[in-house]
């Protein structure tokens, strides 16, 4: 970890991000006003490299609103075939840089009728239906207890802040339960009745991972999903990754908007 720590040092400087951002579909083009320095995951020792369509691979450090943020443009997912430790060591280096809250963002499926596509979800809780975790292995005292408590992962007083924002800047936004699959296939239509009856509001193929290691560290945790289509069974078409591209781009601007307000009120 002091290899990748002292390699971004020596490109920041002293600057301490008290924020970090991980960009899901839907917010791609959140950097594009920023000023500031970016690093490519490929550059950084012992981060992977992403490979997602789509997706950019690379850290962005910046300002806004007074705050400094580091910002992951494009993130590692499990399907890619990376470990859930490689998924989540970037969240360690941004506790070990300073880092003090985690804005997770996501494109996820709805599992439900009334939560419809291009909708904005807070998650309140989540399910991990991979069967993994990213905790397995010997645990660093230093980092975090081997048996961490999960009941406020996603930190209530953040939660009420991020409604609060929602309502000022006159976006709806559902809350609810967001439930994660390995992928890369999406779901099928028996999966899905099952996870609408297991509590899951959406379904997604990213957060859980971070979000379990985020609570680990002691950081505070807001998470996002853009709803950009609904499951397989809860509407007759067949799903698409360009479909639910295409509906990050419709929702792209509401979604920054958010990201922006909570950004200056935290
Ligand atoms: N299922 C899984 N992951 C997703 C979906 C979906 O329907 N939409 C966006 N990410």
């Amino acid at each position: 970890m002091q290899l990748t720590i002292d390699f971004i040092k020596q490109k920041i400087g002293d600057f301490t991000p008290e924020i970090a951002l991980i960009l899901g579909s839907g917010l791609g083009e959140f950097t594009k006003n920023l000023k500031g320095v970016q690093i490519p995951y490929c550059e950084i020792p012992n981060f992977k490299c992403s490979t997602v369509e789509g997706h950019k691979g690379s850290l962005f450090f910046a300002e806004l609103f007074g705050k400094k943020l580091v910002i992951m443009q494009g993130r590692l997912h499990f399907y890619e075939g990376y470990e859930m430790q490689d998924i989540t060591y970037p969240i360690k280096i941004f506790k070990k840089l300073g880092a003090k809250t985690l804005i997770l963002t996501n494109a996820a499926g709805s599992l439900k009728k009334d939560l419809v596509p291009s909708s904005l979800m807070l998650i309140k809780d989540h399910i991990n239906f991979t069967g993994k975790n990213p905790l397995i292995g010997k645990n660093d005292s230093a980092l975090g207890e081997r048996f961490p408590d999960m009941s406020d992962i996603y930190t209530s007083s953040l939660r009420e802040l991020v409604k609060t924002c929602a309502v000022e800047e006159n976006i709806g936004l559902e809350e609810g339960v967001y439930l994660m699959t390995t992928g890369p296939s999406y779901e099928t239509p028996a999966e899905v009745k099952m996870f609408g009856a297991f509590g899951a509001d959406a379904v997604g193929m990213s957060t859980v991972p971070e979000a379990i290691v985020s609570n680990y560290l002691g950081l505070q945790t807001i998470g996002i999903s853009l709803i950009t289509n609904y499951a397989s069974g809860i509407s007759k078409e067949k799903l698409s990754h360009k479909e639910v591209v295409e509906m990050g781009n419709i929702a792209t601007e509401k979604f920054t908007k958010l990201v922006n307000s909570i950004i200056n009120k935290l």
